[in-house]
């Protein structure tokens, strides 16, 4: 059977990683292709041992180059996309969102713009166009408030999650004007192996093998819901393979916690992992809050449960406890992407 060509866009960063391993061993008839600018969050050495690999190709490139794209389209005649490339910090987006506005909103336009113009020429019956996104487009919800739906009205608070706002109403837009078969998954926050050590989990973990404060916004009430990054991909292949064009899924862990409660956990849990003297919790150091920082995420999945048949499989404190495992055996992953030393290994491999 001839292989699909699947593009996945930002493949080397936090999800895009997972996923791509996690598609690599369910689907031995795609080839994957992994589009990626490798910013601070992007690292191939994440994919090391596929370097070799016929079913896998690094490609270095930005997706707001319109050129690179029309080239990638035209010779591989991808099936379907994967569209994770992204700026994805909040806190980065408020100290500067122009390059937030840029990929987020910019990239994705150019992206639906060549899937479009090959979906049109070349009279593809079976193209299929799958942008990642977040919870975070429909704002903050008050700690009582049912969860967001599928319904619910954007209301974006940070640069980031505007900029995701404005990419999803275009994805949505190309399929209402265009016909493109799109389809957009609104997920809530991932934890997993390979992040950035920016974002709350791995940030916590390193700070703690490093003994050093463990910031909390605020009193540490804010609530997010956790999913875990193999459920989440999990998700988006079956949303691939189920989904209806045009539609909307959010994809939720159903583990809402407040930070001070993840951050008490992942305490804890190193500390028992590690048989650490005294209690890393006298880390923790309430600092001062994100502007515009929104209360509470929650996700009601429903509609995926329904129509896709997708539940998340992990429980907090397990998939929790693994990946602080995963960290704690690749503690030289995490110095490497913190002080960007592998930047040097990958100059030297990847001058487009
Ligand atoms: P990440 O920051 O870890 O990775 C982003 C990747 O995109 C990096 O590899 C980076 O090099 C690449 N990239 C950035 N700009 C690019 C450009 N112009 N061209 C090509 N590649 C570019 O992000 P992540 O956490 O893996 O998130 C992936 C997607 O999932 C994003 O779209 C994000 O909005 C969405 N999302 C993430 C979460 C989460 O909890 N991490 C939650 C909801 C949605
Ligand atoms: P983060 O991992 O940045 O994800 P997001 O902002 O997309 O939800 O933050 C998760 C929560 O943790 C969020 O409420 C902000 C909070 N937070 C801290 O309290 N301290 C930190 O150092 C970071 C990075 C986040």
């Amino acid at each position: 059977m001839a292989l699909k060509n699947i593009l996945v866009t930002g493949g080397s960063g936090f999800i895009g990683t997972n996923f791509i391993k996690y598609i690599y061993g369910l689907h031995p008839q795609w080839h994957i292709f992994n589009l990626d600018a490798l910013t601070y969050a992007g690292n191939p050495m994440n994919h090391r041992e596929l370097e070799e690999d016929p079913r896998y190709t690094f490609i270095h490139g930005d997706i707001t180059d319109a050129a690179l794209l029309k080239k990638l389209f035209d010779i591989h005649e991808f099936d379907g996309v994967f569209h994770f490339a992204a700026e994805s910090h909040v806190d980065r987006s408020i100290t500067g969102p122009e390059v937030f506005l840029h990929t987020n909103i910019m990239g994705t336009f150019k992206l639906l713009e060549a899937s479009l113009t090959y979906f049109q020429n070349n009279g593809v019956s079976d193209f299929k166009f799958l942008h990642v996104s977040t919870d975070e487009v429909y704002g903050s919800l008050g700690f009582d408030d049912p969860a967001f739906t599928e319904e619910t009205p954007y209301d974006p608070s940070s640069p980031y999650s505007a900029s995701k706002a404005s990419s999803d109403h275009l994805v949505k837009a190309y399929f209402k004007t265009y016909g493109l078969p799109t389809l957009v998954t609104n997920c809530s926050n991932n934890y997993g192996p390979f992040q950035f050590p920016e974002k709350l989990i791995p940030l916590v973990i390193l700070n703690i093998m490093d003994k050093k404060s463990l910031p909390v916004y605020g009193k540490g009430e804010n609530i997010r819901d956790w999913l875990y990054v193999e459920d989440h991909c999990e998700a988006l292949v079956k949303v691939f393979e189920q989904g209806s064009f045009g539609e909307t899924y959010n994809i939720g862990g159903g583990e809402e916690k407040n930070n001070l409660e993840v951050v008490h956990t992942i305490c804890d849990l190193v500390d028992e992992k590690t048989g650490a003297k005294g209690s890393s919790r006298d880390l923790i150091t309430f600092v001062k809050d994100r502007p515009g920082h929104d209360i509470r995420y929650a996700i009601n999945s429903d509609k995926t449960l329904e129509r896709i048949g997708f539940k998340a499989k992990y429980s907090f404190e397990q998939a929790l406890s693994a990946s602080i495992d995963w960290y704690l055996a690749h503690m030289d992953w995490v110095r490497s992407v913190q002080t960007g030393e592998y930047r040097k290994w990958m100059e030297k491999q990847y001058t487009s």
